[in-house]
């Protein structure tokens, strides 16, 4: 049996065009105008990815991909103008002892967007998971726990001072009910809700020109998280403190429908004058048996990514498109969700799908 990539890649061609053949996509889609999605984006309009390093790619059988994996890096490269650390300036990978930082990774991805002229997201700074064990289950007094956090935010934030162009300052602090995690984020838990504000507050202090975001998961749609975010970013913003920016990770599945009202619910937040972003897209599907998505699957996933960039271009402030991971390979949606996968814009070799060129035709034609 010829092994899933390759077979993918068959089809990759059947369905479309090889990259050196780009000019030639399907028609509908680029017109051959660019042949990138950084060339083809509009001025001042962000299309990025995740850096792969870290988390799960610990646990898979290859070296890290941002380190090792020269073709990963020539097209992260040549195609994105923003790169987001998916794991390298998590708390347990920056700031793994109380007493020690290692910021060698985020140093070398902050180095190689620069050497790039990509910006860079900072992902992530309050957030109730990946923290160390000695913080997770540290004993702390409330002011030794809020001084802990205000050192960390001001190293790491200091650090990068001038380098980084958005902030996730708190991620995914409510629940899908809207309700603030007072249970399982640390922070909120033992220090009450009004240490959010004071992240951006230290955040903001450490770095006066980067625009902080608050950041999740399923606040795509109108519905009672993304209600939660819009109250509290304006009780805080009326108390002049510093958030600049709401951003829906987008993490879809073409198992549920399209969240159809993401421009309306964008436009909610750009109301309040916030800059708003979508910062970690991608569509994942249930794999047929033999691990190859269906013509009509990466149709529908192509018709996702499109309708998730169309919405983001249409909304004054949205500037900032980021896919998490670019490449199925090193997608974190297989060893999450076990039976599906599939989820980024390239199969294994770096072969474009039809989600890629959709993207490409649709920032072409912006
Ligand atoms: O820490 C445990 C370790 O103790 C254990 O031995 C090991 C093997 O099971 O797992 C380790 O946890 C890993 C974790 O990263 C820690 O780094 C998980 O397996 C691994 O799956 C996890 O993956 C990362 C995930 O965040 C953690 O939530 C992914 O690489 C990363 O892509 C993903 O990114 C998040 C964003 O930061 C926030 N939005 C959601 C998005 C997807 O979950």
């Amino acid at each position: 049996m010829r092994s899933t990539h390759v077979v993918a890649a068959a089809l990759a061609a059947a369905m479309v065009l090889t990259p050196s053949m780009a000019s030639a996509a399907p028609s509908g889609d680029s017109h051959g105008k660019t042949e990138t999605l950084r060339k083809a984006a509009p001025r001042g309009f962000h299309i990025g990815t995740a850096v792969a390093g870290g988390g799960h790619h610990e646990t898979q059988p290859y070296p890290d991909p941002f380190t090792h994996d020269r073709p990963y890096r020539q097209v992260l490269a040549a195609e994105f103008s923003s790169v987001s650390a998916e794991n390298q300036m998590k708390w347990e990978y920056i700031h793994p002892e109380r007493d020690r930082y290692n910021f060698g990774m985020a140093d070398a991805i902050v180095k190689f967007a620069q050497r790039n002229r990509q910006v860079v997201r900072g992902h992530t700074l309050l957030w109730h998971s990946q923290n160390p064990a000695w913080l997770q289950q540290g004993t702390f007094t409330p002011e030794e726990l809020r001084k802990i956090l205000r050192d960390h935010i001001k190293t790491v934030v200091g650090r990068y001072k001038g380098k980084i162009q958005q902030w996730d300052v708190a991620n995914e602090i409510f629940t899908d009910t809207g309700a603030l995690r007072t249970t399982d984020n640390i922070w909120i838990r033992e220090l009450g809700p009004g240490i959010i504000a004071d992240a951006f507050r230290w955040a903001h202090e450490a770095d006066p020109r980067a625009k902080l975001f608050f950041n999740d998961y399923g606040v795509e749609s109108v519905n009672a998280k993304s209600d939660a975010y819009l109250a509290l970013i304006k009780e805080l913003r009326a108390k002049r403190v510093p958030v600049h920016g709401f951003s829906a990770q987008a993490h879809l599945s073409i198992s549920y429908g399209f969240p159809g009202d993401l421009e309306n619910n964008l436009r909610r937040f750009a109301a309040l004058g916030l800059e708003t972003a979508i910062t970690e897209l991608d569509v994942r599907m249930d794999l047929p048996p033999d691990g190859i998505p269906t013509a009509a699957q990466l149709e529908q996933q192509a018709d996702y990514y499109q309708r998730t960039l169309v919405a983001c271009l249409k909304v004054r402030g949205c500037d900032s498109f980021t896919i998490w991971g670019f490449v199925d390979k090193y997608s974190w949606v297989p060893v999450f969700f076990k039976g599906q996968g599939a989820a980024t814009v390239m199969w294994d070799d770096f072969t474009r799908k039809p989600a890629y060129y959709r993207l490409l035709s649709t920032l072409d034609r912006s």
